[in-house]
């Protein structure tokens, strides 16, 4: 951060770059000169691993054919890029798989959890979650007989402990969408395990932001997307995590060939595989998930805490920068300063937020607007750099 309080320089900006330890991984993305990309918490940017593993599976397809389920790993993918992604979940092997969209995998994972403590009738959904969440709990609810309630994260640990042993479920996002807000994760698979209920954690605005422990926090259940932090691309198949201990009576509803324990036997009935496998629902798709296969390539090198570190220096700075130019501009801060609460995003609200961002985006500053007055703008540590950071607040400035 800048040493003094005082209003933050571009220089000051050149100077945490030119610390940065991860300043060198930019060179792995392929972003358009002459744009700031603050949105890769809604899409990430393109890396430059994928064009060539997309042209590569378009090869095999085209040489090998069908025996490209077998002879290039196409059958094995959801499993393998699922532990892949298990490895930045803090999440063992055999418990993350590939596959669908984070809807798909939302009813999926949210039936079976709710099938683990039958016999118990609510479900608690975020109230602040994103919108495909609470349709799909409240879908599942009517399906099951389940009352869903939907509750504010603020009063949520108040409303496990009232709820007691009729709570089956408690459904909820890592990262507030609109706010940026960070929840505490063990507080509340604490709270809720106390109930005697099991959780389901979206994870899409955090997996690739920010280092997670599922297992040693025992979390049950989580879904998250493929293309934000993940950078797999528009439309990247999502993961499924089911801890070990669920596998044996895991009971999911969408019984899929791919999730049979002999998926070319044709037997008459459902027989689930053993482990995450049985997570599986249909044929994935294979160009997306192999690009995002591909995309995976940067974690390799790259240890997520530093990206953690990387991420809240640059909102940090944003911040301070945003405080400095902008609080009088009518702006407001929305997301949380203090660390522990924040993702991978700052929010700002302001009454003309869709036509500051269509300015902002005509100067090449992109991030996006969530009605009626919030502007939000992601940090990817990988990409994203403070001199990026300092522009964007200049161009906010000038075009307030
Ligand atoms: C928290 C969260 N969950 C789910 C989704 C979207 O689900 P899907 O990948 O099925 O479109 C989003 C999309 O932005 C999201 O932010």
């Amino acid at each position: 951060m800048t040493e003094s309080r005082s209003r933050p320089t571009r220089a000051d900006a050149v100077r945490l770059d030119q610390s940065d330890p991860l300043a060198g991984e930019r060179k792995h993305f392929a972003l358009p000169s002459g744009v700031i990309y603050l949105d890769g918490n809604s899409l990430g940017a393109l890396p430059r691993s994928v064009p060539d593993a997309v042209g590569e599976t378009l090869r095999q397809w085209g040489e090998d054919l069908i025996s490209g389920w077998w002879d290039d790993g196409w059958w094995a993918a959801p499993e393998r890029v699922g532990d892949r992604i298990g490895g930045l979940l803090g999440a063992a092997p055999g418990q993350t798989v590939v596959g669908d969209s984070t809807s798909v995998q939302l009813f999926n994972a949210l039936t079976a959890a709710a099938r683990l403590r039958d016999g118990r009738r609510t479900v608690l959904v975020d109230r602040e979650g994103f919108p495909t969440d609470r349709y799909l709990a409240a879908s599942v609810g009517r399906l099951l007989g389940l009352t869903v309630r939907e509750v504010p994260m603020a009063g949520l640990a108040e409303e496990i402990r009232a709820t007691g042993d009729d709570l089956a479920v408690v459904a909820a996002s890592a990262v507030d969408y609109r706010s940026g807000e960070l929840h505490d994760l063990a507080a509340f698979t604490e709270a809720a395990h106390d109930a005697g209920a099991v959780v389901l954690w979206d994870v899409c605005h955090a997996a690739g932001a920010l280092p997670l422990a599922f297992d040693a926090l025992g979390v049950d259940f989580a879904v998250g997307c493929g293309y934000k932090f993940l950078s797999g691309g528009p439309g990247a198949p999502a993961f499924l995590y089911v801890n070990a201990r669920h596998h044996e009576r895991f009971d999911q509803p969408l019984t899929g060939w791919h999730g049979h324990a002999e998926p070319f036997a044709a037997t008459a009935g459902y027989r689930p595989a053993a482990g995450i496998a049985q997570a599986r629902i249909g044929t994935p798709p294979i160009l997306s998930l192999l690009a995002l296969e591909a995309a995976l390539d940067v974690f390799d090198h790259v240890d997520l805490a530093a990206v953690r570190a990387k991420s809240l220096s640059l909102t940090d700075f944003f911040i301070a920068c945003a405080d400095a130019r902008l609080s009088g501009l009518g702006f407001e801060v929305v997301t949380p300063r203090e660390h522990r609460r924040r993702g991978s995003q700052v929010t700002l609200r302001h009454p003309d937020a869709e036509a500051i961002m269509t300015a902002l985006a005509g100067r090449g500053v992109l991030g996006d607007v969530r009605p009626p007055n919030l502007l939000r703008f992601g940090f990817n540590g990988l990409y994203v750099s403070h001199v990026d950071a300092f522009d964007a607040v200049a161009a906010i400035e000038e075009v307030s």
